[in-house]
């Protein structure tokens, strides 16, 4: 695992846009695997800003997203989806078509989540896959469990996960129960893994991820078992890491 300290947010979110820039540059048509929640906004906005520039093309890429909420459909406001359009792929000139985000409208669980092992495997796997962490140390939407899992599946979402994702919604009770999300092995497919982290609430979880025994008890910590996996994250989410 390569580990880089950034000063802020602002530092981190453009470190990791140069990463994803650089991998769109050298391979045109690139496979991303993308992530939603606060964490990725501002390396969203920072590529956005370079594609308007014309600096970063996404004309070739296709994306696959690790997540979606069971039970919204793809217009939803609150739908993963809907959050990619608006905070990302609505401002660069990627082809719709070729964005990919679990089908959180099929309530058909199994049949939706064969269908996205199926196209993400077709795709061949993310070259780079982005991922936030979640402060129980998720990935994606694998929670704290006995075993990592393998390919994508129907979660029951934690109750601190629902607390977390909470503000995002006008009451608690209106964060969906569940979701479809990529498996950890899935995730582990990936041919390379940019991880990116920010304040001090996330400290325990990213000490847990880069340095805690590899146990599903923090799914991130597989990580650590990945060939090429970057952690970029801002003093704050490091303060806890012996480094
Ligand atoms: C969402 C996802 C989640 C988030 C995690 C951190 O697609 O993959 O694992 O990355 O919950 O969320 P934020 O960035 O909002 O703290």
């Amino acid at each position: 695992m390569r580990i880089v300290r950034t000063t802020d947010y602002k530092d981190m979110s453009r470190k990791a846009a140069n990463i994803i820039s650089a991998q769109v540059i050298l391979k045109p048509d690139s496979v991303l695997g993308l992530a939603t929640g606060s964490t990725p906004i501002g390396t969203y906005r920072q590529l956005a800003e370079w594609c308007a520039k014309g600096d970063c093309d996404f004309s070739h890429v296709s994306t696959y997203n690790l997540d979606e909420y069971r039970g919204l459909s793809h217009d939803h406001v609150q739908s993963y989806h809907y959050f990619m359009r608006k905070n990302f792929f609505d401002h660069i000139n990627i082809d719709l078509a070729n964005t990919h985000v679990p089908d959180g409208a099929n309530p058909d669980s199994d049949a939706a989540c064969a269908e996205y092992d199926r196209i993400v495997a077709d795709a061949g796997y993310p070259d780079l896959q982005l991922l936030g962490i979640g402060r129980n140390g998720h990935i994606g939407f694998n929670e704290p469990d006995s075993v990592f899992s393998k390919g994508t599946h129907m979660v029951n979402l934690t109750q601190s996960t629902i607390d977390a994702n909470s503000r995002l919604f006008d009451s608690p009770d209106e964060v969906p129960r569940q979701a479809y999300t990529m498996g950890v092995q899935t995730i582990m497919y990936a041919r390379s893994i940019l991880v990116v982290a920010n304040g001090k609430d996330k400290a325990d979880a990213v000490r847990a991820m880069c340095f805690g025994p590899v146990d599903p008890q923090c799914p991130a910590s597989i990580l650590q078992l990945h060939t090429n996996c970057t952690v970029i994250a801002d003093e704050a989410a490091l303060s806890k890491c012996p480094l």
